[in-house]
């Protein structure tokens, strides 16, 4: 369930005015709900039941510390993509044996700080990554954890930026060569063979894709069983898609994918080969319990178009211009009239700087709070400083009250 309402003619976050939170903390702001996050976490790692598993979040969707101590504490594992996010996964609490980090481009201190950590697993993701990993690990004298990031040539049909699993894609290494790897990884004193890993794709609409990746990784691991090589676990990446159009509490649901019919099939696949689930979700957990709140500085028309000018820019959510993406626009404050369309733009030099066009809406005025929906994942972490603005501020919203997790940067 979403976490955000209208109550009367305001829009409320779990029974909380997010006007007076705004008038408070300012904008731009994230405001995120801490009943939502935990409650879809819970409701994945239900989902997969009773079988061994660990659900790894993966930070890079919103790396909030506190959002991160919260996920922590409730048993969650994590998955990280470098250096810094290691490091802020350990600061969190989240145990290093939960701990999984892929990544293309990992440099020898960060496989150094990995081994160091004594993380669950390193998903490697070439043959040279895999000997620089062997090198380092002996010359620590220590053995690495590894599983390789195989790509399984699957396409997951979404925005290209956000498929990760098709043979074109930098990610992982090629089922042909993976074996080969592994025959030479079981060879090496200072690796530890501990898993398979694939992560196929981000915003996944449809289950097939998961099958398609259970079953095609159990079968490499029967494979690879006959010759000679034990697996402890598959990790099956993240990817569910969320919903970007249903963002009201009373509207339904958030999933796109029901995370327990997915379970259901995949949980048999993998107890054929008796390796523990890795689960690796991102932007379901936080996607749908955020919004970034931002206000109108000035409205203006032009030829047939009209435009509100709002303090928020592609500096604090870079979605829509990245990725096309369309995120609900809501007004705080419910208006009066009939809606129209109209670009909601940020303060930045750039034509690409919109949080949402052609988008219709009831008159607005300077002054009046919009709240961009389901901003919870890839939002603040996408933030930049670009045009030396400084970042929102993140506010949490738990048990009928709110508080600061993050301030805002160089207030102006
Ligand atoms: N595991 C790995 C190895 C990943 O690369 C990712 C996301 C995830 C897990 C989590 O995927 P999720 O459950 O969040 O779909 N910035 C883009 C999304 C990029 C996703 C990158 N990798 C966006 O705003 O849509």
């Amino acid at each position: 369930m979403n976490s955000f309402r209208y109550s009367g003619k305001e829009l409320t976050c779990d029974g909380v005015s997010v006007a007076r939170i705004a008038a408070e903390v300012g904008t731009p702001a994230y405001i995120y709900s801490l009943a939502g996050i935990e409650a879809n976490y819970d409701r994945i790692d239900r989902a997969i039941g009773a079988y061994p598993h660990v659900v790894c979040y993966a930070l890079k969707a919103n790396s909030n510390p506190e959002i991160l101590r919260r996920l922590a504490a409730r048993g969650a594992g994590a998955d990280v993509v470098s250096g810094g996010e290691l490091r802020l996964a350990l600061q969190a609490g989240f145990p290093a044996k939960k701990i999984v980090y892929a990544g293309v481009g990992k440099t020898d201190a960060e496989i150094r700080l990995a081994i160091q950590a004594g993380i669950l697993a390193l998903n490697v993701e070439s043959r040279q990554e895999l000997e620089v990993t062997a090198q380092i690990a002996q010359e620590m004298g220590q053995t690495a954890p590894v599983a390789l990031r195989i790509n399984p040539d699957i396409d997951i049909e979404g925005h290209p930026y956000l498929t990760t699993g098709k043979s074109a894609n930098k990610f992982g290494i090629e089922m042909g060569e993976a074996k080969a790897c592994y025959l030479w990884a079981a060879k090496q004193p200072s690796i530890k063979i501990v898993g398979v890993h694939c992560h196929v794709g981000s915003m996944i609409r449809k289950p097939d894709p998961f099958y398609k990746s259970a079953e095609t990784l159990a079968q490499f691991v029967a494979e690879l069983k006959s010759a000679g090589i034990e697996m402890e676990h598959i990790d099956l990446g993240g990817g569910f898609g969320v919903d970007y159009e249903t963002v009201l509490a009373d509207q339904g649901s958030c999933w796109l994918i029901e995370p327990e019919a997915v379970m259901e099939k995949v949980v048999p696949i993998l107890q054929e080969t008796g390796c523990e689930l890795m689960f690796e979700p991102g932007r379901s957990i936080v996607g749908p319990h955020g919004v970034l709140m931002t206000r109108v500085l000035y409205t203006k028309e032009t030829k047939g178009k009209q435009f509100a000018i709002v303090d928020a820019a592609m500096n604090d959510l870079i979605r829509p211009s990245l990725y096309g993406a369309r995120h609900e626009v809501l007004p705080v404050m419910q208006g009066e009239g009939a809606a129209e369309p109209i670009d909601v733009v940020g303060p930045i030099c750039e034509s690409g700087d919109f949080l949402a066009k052609d988008y219709p809406l009831t008159p607005v005025k300077r002054g009046d709070l919009l709240a961009v929906m389901t901003a919870g994942a890839y939002g603040y972490t996408l933030a930049s400083n670009y045009n030396t603005r400084g970042r929102g501020v993140e506010v949490l919203v738990e048990d009928g009250g709110w508080y600061v997790i993050r301030e805002r940067e160089n207030p102006v």
